[in-house]
Order: C-alpha cells, then sequence, then structure tokens
C-alpha cells in the first residue's frame, strides 16, 4: 500500500496525451462524455491497496472503518445483545437483517419531528441520518445450526426457521449518528423500523388491482404483505427511498406449466420459479403457486417508502414495471421531468429508463410525491453506430396490443420483460446500477457479465461471447455539458471499460480501460464484474464489484475519474472479507464517510453455521459470520479518496 502502487508508468504516459490535447488536438482526443470544463486533473489521492483474498476487509493506509450494523443486532430498544441459538422470528423483526445491500443515507434535520419530511429532506447532513438498507435474501446454511449444506437447507428449511428468513428480508432504517467514537445507531430513536415479508403496503399504477395480483388473501389486488429480493435502490429529492426487488422468482415454488393460461406459465418459467426452488412453499401457502398462483405477480416491483414516517406505509409502483429490479436512481432537474434509470438483472436482459408525466419543482413538495406514478416507461436499444434510441412501453403502441397477448397497460407493465423484446430493445449482459454521474451528467451502466452471450449474438454494446468480465457502458444524452436532456428520446453511448486485466494473455478476458494503455492500469487497479455504483460529490466513480474471486482476488470498491486524463483508470480502494460481495456503496453529502454493505461474507464452498469459513466481522468462535454495514472515512477527517 505504498505510494508506488500510483504506477509512475501510467501518469508519463498521461502526460504524453495532455501535451498533444495541448498542442492543438481537439477536445475530442479524450473521448466520451467530454466537454467537462474542469482540467481533468485526477483528485484520487489514496494509496491503492493489494488484490488479496483471505478473511478481513482491506483499507488503504490513513483509512478506519467502523462496523456500524452487524445482521442481528437491535435496532429497537430493549432488543438485547445477539445470540443466533434464540433468535425467533419476533426477535428478528426487531434486529438488523440478513445480508445487506443497498444503503441510503437520508440526512436529519434536527428541528424536526418525524412525519416532517419535507423539512428533513431540506437538510444536508452528514453527521446525523437515517442509514436505509436492503435485506436481499437469507442463507439458512449460514443462519443457523443444523444444516450440512446450502442445498439441505434451502430445500428442506423448517417452519420456524422460515419465520425468521421472512423477517431478516426487506429493509431496515436506522437513525445513525458520528460521533467522537465513531458512528454509532441510536437504539431510542423514533425512526428506527423493520421492513420484512410481513409488512403491508400497497400496490399503485396501472397494474394495481388488475386480476393478474388478485389472491384469495387479497381479492382486490391492491394491497400485498411485504418485499424480497431487495437489491439495490435509489433516493428521491422528496425524501423518499426506492427499493428494487430482484431475485423474487426464488421465494415461489411450484410448477408453472401446471397453470392452464400459456402465458402466465411463461411468465412464472421466466423468474425461475420450479418445484425445487427452497420449500418457503411447504410452511407458508402463498408461496406456493400450486396455491396462490397470482401471488408472484405481486413481486418484482420497485417499492417506495418514506423514512422520515415511520408510520407510513411503502407502496409499490406498477409503473416502473415488473423486472428483476436491480435499481431506480433519479435524475432531478428543476421544471422537468423527474428521469430514472434501472436495470434488469438477468442474462439478456433490458436497460429502462422512466420519465414523468410532470415537472419536477423543488419547492412543491406534495406535488412532487406522484411523480412517478405518472408517467411513461422505456426500453433501451444501443445501436451499432453507437446511438440509442428509447422505445416507449405503451398499450396499443406498436406490437403492444391483443395480438401479442397484451390486454392493458397492466399486461404489459406486470410481462414489461416480453413487451421490450418485442420492441426491439437491445438484451444485455446484466444490467445492474445505471446511476447519472451529478457532475458530468453522463449516465453509467454496470453490466456484470452473461455466460449465455453466444458469438453470433454479440453486438457492439455487448461485445464479449461468454462474457464472464462485466463492462461499463456510458450514456450521454443530448445537449451540452450542464444542460443535458435526459428526457429526449435518443442517446450516444461508449464503451467506458471492459473488466478484466488489460495484460491477460486470452483476449477474450482482456480488459480496456477507456483510452488507457494497458501499461496505464497497475497490477491491482483492474478489476471484474462491476455491480453497483456511487459517485462522489467530486464526481469519480466507485464500482462496487461480484464475482472477482473466480479470478482470484477478493470482491471490493475501485475508484476511477470520468473525466480526463485519468478517466477509467481504476485504483483499489476497498476488499472483502473472503465469500463476499460489497453492496450499497453511500457517500454522506459532504463526502467524508462512505457507508458499504458486506454482503454473504464467507459464503461459498462448505462453508456453513457449524463450520463457517471464517467468522468476520466478530472474530468470535461464539458467532456466526454476519453481513455488516461498515462506515469508512480518512482519519484526518478529509473527504473519502481525496
Ligand atoms: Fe442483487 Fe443484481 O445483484
Ligand atoms: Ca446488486
Ligand atoms: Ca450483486
Amino acid at each position: 500500500m505504498s505510494n508506488e502502487l500510483k504506477n509512475p508508468a501510467r501518469r508519463t504516459l498521461f502526460k504524453a496525451i495532455g501535451a498533444a490535447t495541448a498542442a492543438g488536438a481537439t477536445a475530442s482526443l479524450l473521448p466520451g462524455c467530454g466537454n467537462d470544463p474542469r482540467d481533468g486533473e485526477e483528485n484520487l489521492g489514496f494509496a491503492e491497496i493489494p488484490h488479496a483474498l483471505d478473511d478481513q476487509h482491506h483499507l488503504p493506509a490513513d483509512y478506519s472503518a467502523d462496523v456500524l450494523l452487524r445482521w442481528g443486532d437491535p435496532i429497537i430498544a430493549g432488543a438485547g445483545p445477539f445470540d443466533p441459538a434464540t433468535l425467533t422470528a419476533a426477535e428478528q423483526e426487531r434486529r438488523f437483517g440478513y445480508n445487506n445491500d443497498f444503503i441510503a443515507f437520508m440526512p436529519l434535520d434536527s428541528e424536526a419531528a418525524p412525519g416532517e419530511g419535507e423539512r428533513h429532506s431540506q437538510s444536508r447532513s452528514s453527521e446525523r441520518g437515517l442509514l436505509c438498507v436492503n435485506h436481499e435474501y437469507t442463507q439458512p446454511h449460514l443462519m443457523f445450526s443444523g444444516y450440512n449444506d446450502e442445498y439441505s437447507a434451502t430445500r428442506g428449511v423448517s417452519a420456524s426457521h422460515v419465520a425468521i428468513e421472512q423477517a431478516a428480508c426487506g429493509h431496515a432504517i436506522v437513525e445513525v449518528e458520528k460521533t467522537a467514537n465513531g458512528w454509532q445507531p441510536i437504539l431510542e430513536s423514533p425512526y428506527n423500523r423493520r421492513i420484512t415479508l410481513n409488512t403491508a403496503m400497497d400496490i399503485v399504477g396501472p397494474a394495481a388491482g388488475d386480476r393478474r395480483l388478485q389472491t384469495s388473501a387479497d381479492p382486490s389486488g391492491q394491497r400485498v404483505f411485504g418485499t424480497v429480493g431487495n437489491c439495490a435502490g435509489g433516493k428521491t429529492p422528496w425524501g423518499t427511498v426506492l427499493i428494487a426487488e430482484e431475485g423474487f422468482g426464488g421465494a415461489f415454488q411450484g410448477d408453472p406449466d401446471n397453470i392452464a393460461d400459456p402465458l402466465e406459465a411463461k411468465n412464472h418459467h421466466a423468474f425461475g420459479i420450479a418445484p425445487d426452488n427452497r420449500n418457503w412453499g411447504d410452511h407458508d401457502h402463498r408461496f406456493d403457486i400450486g396455491v396462490e398462483p397470482n401471488e408472484p405477480n405481486r413481486f418484482g416491483w420497485m417499492v417506495e417508502f418514506d423514512p422520515y414516517d415511520p408510520t407510513s406505509r411503502p407502496r409499490k409502483l406498477t409503473n416502473l414495471g415488473r423486472f428483476e429490479h436491480e435499481g431506480f436512481t433519479l435524475v432531478s432537474k428543476p421544471d422537468q421531468p423527474i428521469v430514472a434509470y434501472g436495470g434488469a438483472d438477468d442474462e439478456h436482459q433490458f436497460v429502462y429508463r422512466y420519465v414523468s408525466k410532470n415537472t419536477y419543482r423543488p419547492e412543491a413538495y406534495a406535488h412532487n410525491r406522484d411523480l412517478l406514478t405518472e408517467g411513461t416507461l422505456f426500453a433501451a436499444r444501443f445501436d451499432e453506430d453507437g446511438s440509442g434510441r428509447w422505445l416507449p412501453l405503451v398499450f396499443g403502441e406498436g406490437p403492444l396490443t391483443g395480438d401479442n397477448g397484451f390486454r392493458n397497460q397492466a399486461d404489459v407493465m406486470i410481462d414489461v420483460r416480453r413487451a421490450a423484446a418485442l420492441l426491439g430493445a437491445t438484451p444485455m449482459d446484466r444490467p445492474e446500477d445505471v446511476e447519472t454521474n451529478p457532475v458530468n451528467d453522463c449516465t453509467y451502466v454496470m453490466l456484470t457479465k452473461n455466460k449465455k452471450r453466444k458469438a453470433d449474438d454479440i453486438d457492439a454494446a455487448n461485445p464479449r461471447a461468454r462474457n464472464s468480465m462485466g463492462h461499463v457502458l456510458e450514456i450521454v444524452p443530448p445537449g451540452k455539458y450542464g444542460a443535458r436532456d435526459h428526457a429526449a428520446d435518443t442517446f450516444k453511448w461508449n464503451t467506458f471499460l471492459l473488466g478484466g486485466n488489460p495484460n491477460a494473455e486470452n483476449p477474450a478476458e482482456r480488459g480496456a480501460y477507456g483510452q488507457q494503455s494497458p501499461g496505464a492500469i497497475s497490477a491491482h487497479g483492474w478489476f471484474a464484474n462491476p455491480d453497483n455504483v456511487a459517485f462522489d460529490p467530486a464526481g469519480n466513480m466507485w464500482v462496487a464489484t461480484d464475482g472477482c474471486e473466480s479470478f482470484g482476488f477478493h470482491d471490493g470498491l475501485w475508484a476511477m475519474a470520468t473525466e480526463g486524463e485519468m478517466r477509467a483508470a481504476p485504483r483499489h480502494f476497498f476488499g472483502c472479507p473472503q465469500g463476499a460481495e460489497v453492496c450499497g456503496p453511500e457517500f454522506t453529502p459532504d463526502g467524508k464517510t462512505l457507508f458499504v454493505a458486506v454482503q454473504h461474507p464467507a459464503d461459498g464452498g462448505d462453508s456453513t453455521f457449524d463450520k463457517p469459513m471464517h467468522r468476520w466481522p466478530d472474530n468470535d468462535p461464539a458467532l456466526p459470520p454476519r453481513p455488516s454495514v461498515l462506515a469508512i472515512y480518512r482519519e484526518d477527517g478529509k473527504p473519502v479518496g481525496s
């Protein structure tokens, strides 16, 4: 972790390019989003860490991490210390859930009370806020004693363990504060709350009440219990949080071929519902499609809730479509429509964009709160020439008619993947986070991998067969820097980077990082499998990975500039303990704290609760490995990464 890892060779290379530009070459020598008036000088100052693979997390010298919240930690006053041997579902409802993923830091106005979201949403506090954390899924072989392996645990879990699992999924809202002793949760906070698979929610938008969402417990089709598969998400400027329902199909058991309607059977098959999925349906019949064939149609949506009002009821937004939502992130510009970008995390699935019907008005809190319920969803087509088009998903337009089995807009939203394919959207290599850099106003698409991509179906936007390394695309909306039109029908795009080692012998695994020469990327600067992404206040991109252990080192975080000479030149900042991926990178508004979610530590091989590969983060023989949120900061108090 010494400074030589900054790689003097690559600095020399960039001096050369900079000189060529100054000597009269056009700015287009530096490709991509471009037109950024900043000088492009790299402003990342940390000493890169090495690739590794062990039972610890890793940070650059001069940084510290507080273990802020771990699975089982009490988040409601009165819940005692975590004891996995005596854990019950009722106890789990009062504790931090399993497999933390997306994180939103929602600042608190210390003068405002619960329910005063309008005031809280204007706070810029970086020292007191609500940490809103997804709990994506459960792993009974790592949560409970007595299971010999992952397969037997997921296929034969007991009724009491299913109840704990359902209470460990969903979301947690926890007030946190930066103190002289580091970041701390505030257990007596009135905001602290769990959202689980038992939390009542409304269904709103075009699919609300549709017959395909009606069940025996809810003939109205407008009220559902709970959320599952909560992967990434987003935040709104009016102070609500969006959480995605991604891998929901695995929660449902049964044979879709027993359903009479062939389109409904195809729908359930497409989301992986099968007889040998986890056996929740044995103990809770709403997860058995033989009993409740419509219940899966009530999952796979984006969920919005108000963390500032602990009595508020979350709602599922059906006009954002139904698929394996990675998340939706917003572009909010005064007096323009809200634009939200999202990806469907599955092989050969699509990138989506939503445009609100009405415009965002910063001072109109009540008006803004309905911007995500009225608007149009689009899917992206990436053309070979570097242009692209957004294709509207509207019933009655083009092929989205009765001829293709669509009765109404509800059908288009429930089966939006099928609708997007009919429109000619481009099937992508597993789109994960899609997020806009607030500094250069361009949008970045994380494509994690796609081993099903065949040599004869590669295209310009998905250029590698059996893509095991993933890549990142840059979307450039029309308009000049500072005035890009994210609501336009067309865009330009380019390949920001291809994951992998730039010096790999196998061309199929050889990474490429913007216009950087292979020698410009250090031995630890390369990565694979981009998943989540965040931007710090200076506009640097921070990529979280999921899959690098396949290439011999931990998953972690890599930071890079998106403009200038150091564009797309990653530097390794954080490494996970073995078995884990890192999710939810989230900065405080001042950039001085970076929250990360370490998900599924000690997962893999024959690791179980009784014989785990390690016991991060407690390293206590009485405790299992625990998914945990870390608060990372520079010891001298300056912004992270600077
Ligand atoms: Fe839950 Fe797309 O990772
Ligand atoms: Ca993810
Ligand atoms: Ca992931």
